[in-house]
């Protein structure tokens, strides 16, 4: 097995390695400590059944099984199985995935959990002609390029991060009800648990106020930060092809899609791997 940089800032491909057999207790050590230091890996040209994917995902910790919406309304697909489609085709009137056409802003996996997923696997089987690339930032990077003032002021304090799969865009604090929207107080700098080192904890999708500051001061210190974690050159760009299994550490970096045509068809087999509460 082989690991080459694809990025500066984050993002390795892995060489060498076939899915499909049961990798030995070396390869997985090599494989997870990659993980930790590249923070993306990409591993192309694989050939998975479900099986093959759930093995690939338990190297990285233990699988999580799927929690519908507050609401009850989640994205379709069987809420048993730890596997989700992430895809843009209805089938007989219903969408067959989540997430459906389109941009996606950036956001972690998960954030508004208590305990928000450690990781994601992402797998893909069907690819429209141009588009749909995904985009990840390295957020230690992004947490060192904080200017020494704004860190000093923000330091110690939570953020809350909520989500509603129905919304495209950032939710609206005032206008939301919280009692139907799952959400969370995260740390807005954590401390990664594997790693030890700091990383910064927000998202333009999913981060909507800074605990202890007006809301005006809350957004002017949020947008100042969306746009740290969205500087190209801490920014990894994912050009898919059929067969990547691409897996992200969601602790320490956001991810976000590129636009895709809405009359093709884009299909991708997701797992998470479950995870703990953040700390400062
Ligand atoms: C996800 C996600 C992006 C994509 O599965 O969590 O954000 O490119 N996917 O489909
Ligand atoms: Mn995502």
């Amino acid at each position: 097995m082989q690991i080459l940089p694809l990025h500066k800032a984050l993002g390795a491909e892995v060489i060498g390695v076939d899915l499909r057999q049961t990798l030995d207790d070396a390869t997985i050590k090599a494989l997870r400590s990659a993980f930790d230091e590249h923070i993306v890996l990409v591993i192309r040209g694989q050939s998975l059944d479900e099986e093959a994917q759930l093995r690939a995902a338990c190297y990285f910790g233990k699988v999580a099984y799927r929690r519908r919406p507050l609401d009850g309304i989640g994205p379709g697909g069987n809420y048993e199985s730890p596997f989700m489609m992430v895809s843009n085709i209805v089938k007989d009137g219903k969408p067959i995935g989540a997430f459906g056409d389109g941009e996606m802003w950036f956001h972690h996996d998960t954030s508004y959990y208590a305990e928000p997923h450690r990781a994601t696997l992402l797998y893909s089987m069907v690819l429209p002609t141009w588009g749909g690339n995904t985009c990840f930032t390295n957020m230690y990077k992004a947490y060192d390029m904080i200017p020494r003032a704004l860190r000093d002021k923000l330091e110690g304090r939570k953020v809350l991060q909520m989500h509603d799969y129905k919304r495209r865009e950032r939710l609206n604090l005032d206008t939301s009800d919280l009692t139907k929207i799952r959400h969370n107080w995260q740390p807005i700098f954590i401390t990664h648990p594997a790693t030890g080192k700091k990383a910064l904890y927000i998202s333009r999708l999913m981060s909507s106020q800074i605990e202890g500051l007006s809301r005006d001061e809350s957004e002017e210190a949020l947008n100042q930060l969306f746009d740290i974690s969205e500087t190209a050159s801490i920014v990894y760009e994912h050009e898919w092809k059929l067969g990547d299994l691409v897996i992200w550490d969601n602790w320490c970096s956001i991810h976000a899609r590129k636009d895709f045509p809405r009359d093709q068809d884009r299909l991708m087999r997701r797992l998470t791997i479950e995870g703990q509460a953040m700390q400062f």
